[in-house]
């Protein structure tokens, strides 16, 4: 068949699909925790009850993880409403309301995806909405990512079709004027990258696509992965034409099961319509890709120590160069790039380098898709134009910060990135501002945090989790780290002197100089970024012995304020596992500090009314 032909015949898939009544469901990873598998199969059931032969389709994230399980019901000549955090209990009232009835529900939807009007938001104008550019995200959500007719309906292919019909030296031309940098944190200039490739003497080539994503809180590939894996194929095999490969592979973690089950359908499905195997799409040009399953370890993302694993070995960075375009997989030239940098090619390719250019800042050019996570309102994933201000993420996208409550500040790109403050809340997420800041773009997780988070227990977080991840290798990251995360623990036990500002200060600057990799080179990043934002903090810790946020169990202390317990009441005493709480019913409760073990139960279960649970610090403020 040729391009032209499997092109009509997933158009008129897709027109029969919009014809009829369907359901679809969300149900990525974030979705099937949010009880996702549940609803779609009590809908099935409920459907099955009623005779009723609809089709209920499972599709990838929409990002808005937050309104988890999301339904959509579309109905024809009528409105496609988006339904969210469904429940079992409101299955039956869709089906009745909607399906078999007039009623849109309007008071499940979040909003509707075809008018605006009087029937509830119009989705594409949530706040949300207006400040995003969905140029990879926009299918997500929205076609079974398990259905490659589904994806080529929706453009899908098209970038293929026309790269195949153009030079590698053009394709090149074309990635590298779009200004395309690589997102896996770097930001090195893709189309570069491509032409070392190219121009590698060596043969065979190879086309890595980096799928680890160890970064805590980052969860963006997965998503790509879970629900539009198509995308990334596409881009791997433009990858592979321009380059001069014949052979590519998804490095992904074994932890997403998922992502690894729906990139597997995906790629068998692209074998079965011809565009992988010995002659894409009658080109003579042939590829191929297989999945390599990773076991997750951060390490194992850093290019080299990809490779290494890949080929069995423990994955270790090693030194560049040689570069991975000059001696990579096996020893061969071999192109690595993460999967959102794939994602973009086949939309450059179709749309041209000037539309992708036009988009961003100066120096970064597209969109940047960041997981937001953490004390947010509205957390789930987002795609916006390079350029837009960690503000407008917060409080236009993220929906702010939960309970009211003040932000305080994100941390940018996992642990290699930094903590940014509040007086930092208009930088542009782009790759240079955020260096400036002090921060980095990294993979592009962000975990927002308020006044009720400490910058110092944030940073001994990082730290510990580098610590654990580091190789070895390295004598400044193995030993280095560990010693930062020492003074770091001394400094939120109460135990800190003033001098350990200064020895991490120097500390840090040893092991980013002393460390082979980034992993080690950007472990200070953290203490830097808070020292440098939130000094007063240590000095609070290390000074007064107090912890300001209040959470540095060492430096706090539960307090039962006897002017407002409520006698009668004994909620207290009886959820306190270490039975620390000493009173009868009619007394005023008291914590007996040297049983307490601070695990903040009492607190969660003193009633609102009375309140009489508090946390002090520092602890020499303790009544006697
Ligand atoms: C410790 C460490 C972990 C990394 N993890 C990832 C990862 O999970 N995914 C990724 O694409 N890049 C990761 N990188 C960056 C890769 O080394 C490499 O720069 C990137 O995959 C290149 O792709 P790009 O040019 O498309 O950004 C990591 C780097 C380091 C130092
Ligand atoms: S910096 Fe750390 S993780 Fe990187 S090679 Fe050295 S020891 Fe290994
Ligand atoms: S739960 Fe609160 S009000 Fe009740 S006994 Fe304990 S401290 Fe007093």
């Amino acid at each position: 068949m040729t391009f032209r032909e499997v092109e009509d015949k997933a158009r008129s898939e897709w027109e029969t699909l919009q014809n009829r009544i369907y359901i679809t469901i969300s149900t990525a990873t974030c979705g099937r925790a949010a009880g996702a598998l549940d609803i779609a199969d009590l809908i099935n059931k409920e459907l099955a009850r009623r005779s009723m032969e609809i089709p209920v389709i499972e599709t990838g994230c929409m990002g808005l993880c937050y309104a988890e399980p999301l339904v959509t019901i579309s109905k024809l000549e009528s409105l496609r409403i988006v339904y969210h955090n469904i429940t079992p209990e409101l299955v039956p009232r869709l089906i009745d309301g909607y399906i078999l009835g007039d009623d849109p529900c309007l008071e499940l939807a979040l909003g509707t995806l075809e008018t605006e009007g009087e029937n509830g938001p119009y989705i594409p104008e949530l706040s949300r909405f207006e400040h995003e550019l969905r140029l990879i995200l926009r299918r997500c959500g929205y076609i079974d990512p398990k259905n490659i007719y589904h994806y080529i309906a929706n453009g899908g292919y098209r970038g293929l079709d026309k790269a195949l019909r153009m030079s590698p030296e053009e394709i090149i031309g074309k990635v590298k004027g779009s200004g395309l940098r690589g997102r896996g944190g770097a930001g090195f200039p893709a189309g570069s990258k491509w032409e070392l490739c190219r121009t590698a003497k060596d043969t065979p080539k190879y086309v890595i696509c980096n799928g680890d994503e160890g970064d805590p809180g980052a969860f963006m590939d997965r998503v790509i992965l879970e629900s539009d894996p198509q995308q990334v194929i596409e881009g791997m095999i433009i990858a592979g034409y321009a380059i001069g490969a014949r052979e590519g592979y998804i490095y992904v973690r074994a932890e997403y099961p998922l992502a690894v089950e729906r990139t597997q359908v995906a790629l068998r499905q692209a074998k079965e319509l011809g565009f992988l195997g010995d002659d894409i799409m009658g080109s003579g040009f042939g590829f191929h890709i297989e999945i390599a399953k990773g076991a997750g370890a951060f390490v194992s993302g850093e290019a080299t120590a990809l490779v290494s694993a890949m080929e069995g070995r423990r994955s270790e960075p090693r030194p560049r160069p040689p570069r991975l375009a000059e001696a990579g997989l096996w020893a061969k030239p071999t192109l690595l790039n993460n999967v959102k940098t794939f994602s973009y090619v086949p939309l450059i390719i179709e749309w041209g380098a000037d539309w992708f250019s036009g988009i961003g800042t100066k120096r970064s050019k597209g969109t940047a898709v960041f997981a937001l996570a953490g004390k947010v309102n509205n957390p789930g994933l987002t795609e916006v134009p390079m350029g837009t201000t960690l503000r407008e993420i917060v409080y236009d996208i993220a929906g702010g910060m939960q309970n009211g409550k003040r932000f305080k500040g994100v941390q940018i790109g996992g642990p290699s990135g930094g903590c940014l403050p509040e007086s930092l809340l208009d930088t542009p997420v782009d790759f240079d501002s955020l260096r400036e800041a002090g921060s980095m773009m990294g993979s592009g997780g962000m975990i927002f945090m308020d006044e009720g988070d400490c910058a110092v227990d944030t940073a001994e977080f990082f730290l510990d989790f580098v610590t654990r991840e580091s190789c070895g290798k390295c004598t400044m990251c193995r030993l280095g780290t560990l010693h930062l995360l020492h003074i770091l623990e001394d400094i939120t036990k109460g135990r800190g002197k003033m001098e350990d500002i200064d020895l991490l200060l120097a500390l840090a600057e040893d092991v980013k100089g002393g460390s082979l990799c980034g992993l080690g080179s950007t472990a200070p990043n953290p203490i830097l970024t808070t020292l440098r934002y939130f000094r007063d903090e240590y000095e609070a810790h290390i000074g007064e012995k107090r912890c300001p946020a209040l959470v540095c169990k060492e430096l706090i202390a539960y307090y039962i304020l006897p002017e407002k317990c409520d006698r009668g009441c004994e909620h207290c005493v009886l959820v306190c596992p270490t039975e620390a709480i000493k009173g009868g019913k009619g007394e005023v409760k008291v914590i007996d500090q040297n049983k307490c073990s601070k695990c903040s139960s009492c607190l969660q279960v003193c009633p609102p009314e009375y309140n009489a649970v508090v946390k002090l610090s520092p602890i020499s403020e303790l009544p006697p």
